[in-house]
């Protein structure tokens, strides 16, 4: 039994979070027993990490591997930027020395930002999905990654016609999903590259296979414009993929920053997943997701950096904008006199950013906070960079989170441990 020695924090449910100073986290083959307020008599091995903070491993549920290398430079609109930078240089992945490359770095930030859990887009090249399934498996991080389906649109060098495309899936299922902490995802990357074959089948894939489904909705006005021209015999965005059997309660849907309540209500009805990525809206000038909207109606919601839509690993950084970005909307409402409503709390972020993310990739009773039986995957942060007088006051935990959150980026970060094993470690800071 292993003892970890900190103060814990971690979400009961949305709006409840557990703070425990100096509490203990009570570890046994990778499991957690319990969580403690003092050390428990019996315990063979103690992790001393007094006054720094220990929190569930974050849960990253959309991004772009493929894209980390041009993280940061983009142009304010979707559709351009895909075609300045996205497909030249998601196409360098015809090259497996370079997508190998790309995958280790990737992955490796990840766990530098306490990333413990990850939902991924790939290329469509299949021996580059392979090697980023190998490197994930290599440096242990729990990944749901997906080979990136794409039939239509005039980016020919990336097409894969479907045939050969969902065969490659099969293979790559059949190799990887649900080997170790991997599993496979269904991907079309949006309904302006898919042809509506594509998606019905690689839908029907994802039911008959138990798989959960990524892709992209409602992100931009010039690409909804373009998709319901592409799909003129869908009602709406959304409908485009209810109508080819990709909207269901395993679906993960970036964005959804301008659904019609109709198309809300849909998803509230299909129990699929709102994918909010604050940053990358932001970033590309897509617009402001109305979390509080979707989260009211009922929409189920995580976060996701969407790099390289978005510029940062960082999912405290992701929960910052979450907070901004509703604040930004809450000040509109109330120009617009509607003044009782309020921003989305902390507490919220930092679930969506957890347990919820969890929950959104059918993971709830495997992460996402510290209930016994669960994994022990989890982040030791040293938040005191974000602390500029170092001393002991504003420590409640609001304070201490509102200072995480807005202070500390990927800064601190100590160690992350994902099922009890250690798969990164700060080299400079001290044990
Ligand atoms: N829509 C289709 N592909 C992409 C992508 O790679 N990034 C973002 N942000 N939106 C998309
Ligand atoms: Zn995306």
């Amino acid at each position: 039994m292993e003892v970890w020695r900190a103060d814990i924090i971690h979400p009961l449910d949305e709006l409840t979070i557990e703070y425990v100073a100096g509490g203990c986290l009570v570890i046994d083959k990778g499991k957690i027993v319990a969580l403690e307020k003092s050390i428990p008599p019996g315990a063979s091995v103690i992790y001393d990490y007094q006054g720094k903070l220990l929190l569930p491993g974050f849960i990253d549920t959309h991004t772009h591997l493929p894209q980390y290398a041009f993280v940061g430079l983009g142009a304010p609109g979707l559709l351009q930027w895909l075609h300045n930078y996205t497909f030249p240089e998601e196409m360098k992945f015809a090259d497996v020395v370079y997508a190998r490359k790309v995958a280790r770095a990737f992955f490796q930030a990840l766990l530098q930002n306490g990333t413990t859990t990850v939902c991924s887009f790939l290329t469509t090249h299949k021996q580059a999905a392979d090697i980023a399934f190998e490197e994930a498996e290599r440096c242990g991080i729990r990944a749901f990654l997906g080979l990136t389906l794409m039939d239509r649109g005039n980016n020919y060098a990336l097409q894969v016609p479907k045939k050969f495309a969902l065969q490659h899936c099969l293979a790559l299922i059949q190799k990887w999903h649900r080997r170790g902490n991997l599993q496979f995802v269904i991907s079309p990357r949006f309904a302006l590259s898919c042809t509506s074959s594509l998606m019905t089948e690689a839908g029907r894939m994802a039911a008959d296979l138990d798989l959960l489904i990524q892709t992209h909705l409602s992100e931009n006005h010039d690409e909804i414009r373009a998709t319901l021209e592409a799909h003129p015999e869908a009602k709406n965005y959304a409908d485009v993929y209810y109508k080819n059997d990709l909207l269901n309660e395993r679906s993960l849907l970036g964005h959804c920053i301008h659904l019609g309540s109709e198309e809300i209500q849909m998803m509230v009805d299909a129990k699929a997943v709102a994918v909010h990525c604050p940053t990358s809206n932001q970033f590309l000038m897509s617009g402001i997701m109305p979390l509080r909207r979707l989260r009211e109606a009922g929409v189920r919601v995580s976060l996701g950096s969407d790099v390289a839509g978005g510029y940062e690993l960082s999912m405290l950084h992701e929960m910052r904008l979450c907070l901004e970005s509703s604040k930004t909307l809450t000040h509109l409402d109330r120009l617009q006199g509607n003044t009782e409503k309020e921003p989305v709390s902390i507490e919220q972020a930092f679930y969506y950013a957890t347990l919820g993310g969890a929950a959104a990739l059918r993971l709830a009773d495997v992460t996402g906070n510290f209930l016994p039986g669960k994994e022990a995957d989890f982040v030791i942060i040293d938040d005191s960079p974000a602390i500029p007088m170092a001393d002991a006051a504003y420590m409640s935990l609001p304070e201490r989170l509102s200072r995480l959150v807005y202070r500390l980026n990927n800064r601190g970060v100590l160690k992350t441990v994902i099922a009890g094993q250690t798969v990164y470690e700060d080299s400079f800071a001290s044990p």
